[in-house]
């Protein structure tokens, strides 16, 4: 059987046996959520900010896309003021099953609420929207076709109309044997998100690159027990791909966003207060105790913003306010 990647990757990860129907995403890859609490906490400041800015209403949600296991939901919920823990509204939006120990108030849905005040945050989803991959010819760009038992590709049709004006738009292939990854799909469901957003801010924070720094050959992958595997789409892995997360800002903003920010983790991180420094060395003689978790919440930080690594990820923030004076 033979078919596109993005039929492939809808199959493999959602359908009948799919990767992500059966399986826990933390026991195959670690994302900044299961890293370490620093980044829950970090995103309820940003909660706060956004309540703020939003004039503290009776009620504010909080919307975590691609939710996995529920732990940044649940992390943020612990780690904002009582008061307002009080008024949040929880909704985790995922297709998996509801997990077991999730608290009862949040709302576990496939679909994001209709509309939202407040603040959503998809963490590693956009990534795990399938997508097709074109690669380039003589004859211009045609579809990758795959089977899925194998693994094994050949080419088939060119990409249709919309696919090949996207192509041209964000990810123009330069020499034959060059391959993209037609991100329209994760265009489509950012917009989604944010023709959602009523008031407030959604924020995207994924593998990303940007237009004139698309990596030649893709970067489509694998991953199961938290190793890098060939990306055959048999339900036995995790198959994921770089967000070209500059293309779903412009798509969130004909949808209707008013204020755009992409940047790094790193530096978003560090506009939340998240800097990786080590405790002062007196701090070891008066409270040594103290001294251990200050460093050990330091190395957290560290990983957290590292330029080569999660630090490394881009993170889309927008909102439908054009006065937003949070910390992004
Ligand atoms: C890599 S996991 C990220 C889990 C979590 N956000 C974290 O950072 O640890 C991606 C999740 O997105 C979910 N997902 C993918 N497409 C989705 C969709 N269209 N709607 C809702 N959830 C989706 C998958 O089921 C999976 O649980």
């Amino acid at each position: 059987m033979w078919l596109t990647w993005r039929a492939a990757m809808e199959r493999a990860l959602y359908g009948e046996r799919g990767f992500y129907l059966h399986e826990r995403p933390s026991g195959h890859f670690r994302t900044s959520v299961g890293a370490s609490p620093v980044f829950a906490e970090a995103l309820s400041r940003e909660l706060v900010a956004v309540d703020h800015a939003l004039g503290r209403p009776p009620a504010v949600d909080l919307v975590d896309i691609g939710a996995g296991e529920g732990m940044l939901a649940t992390g943020i919920m612990a780690a904002v003021p009582p008061e307002l823990r009080a008024r949040l509204r929880v909704t985790a939006v995922d297709l998996a099953p509801r997990p077991a120990r999730l608290p009862e108030e949040v709302v576990w849905a496939e679909t994001p609420p209709e509309e939202i005040h407040g603040l959503v945050v998809a963490n590693e989803w956009l990534d795990n929207v399938p997508v097709d991959i074109a690669e380039q010819t003589p004859q211009g760009p045609r579809l990758v076709q795959v089977d899925p038992a194998t693994g094994e590709e050949r080419l088939g049709e060119s990409p249709d109309e919309a696919d090949l004006a996207w192509l041209a738009r964000w990810w123009p292939m330069r020499a034959a044997g060059g391959r993209a990854e037609i991100g329209r799909p994760r265009d489509e469901a950012w917009a989604s998100v944010i023709v959602r957003l009523a008031r407030g801010q959604a924020i995207a924070i994924d593998y990303a690159h940007l237009s004139g720094e698309r990596p030649p050959y893709g970067t489509l992958a694998g991953y199961r027990d938290g190793a890098a595997v060939a990306p055959v789409p048999d339900g036995s892995c995790d198959i994921t791909a770089h967000v070209a997360l500059d293309a779903c800002a412009a798509a969130g903003e004909r949808a209707g966003a008013v204020a755009t920010t992409l940047t790094t983790q790193r530096a978003a991180l560090r506009a939340l207060g998240v800097t990786g420094e080590r405790p002062p060395a007196e701090l070891a003689r008066t409270d040594p105790s103290g001294y251990l978790r200050a460093l050990a919440r330091a190395s957290e930080e560290a990983e957290l913003i590292a330029p080569d690594g999660l630090g490394g990820f881009g993170w889309l923030a927008q909102s439908r306010l054009q006065e937003m004076p949070t910390s992004l």
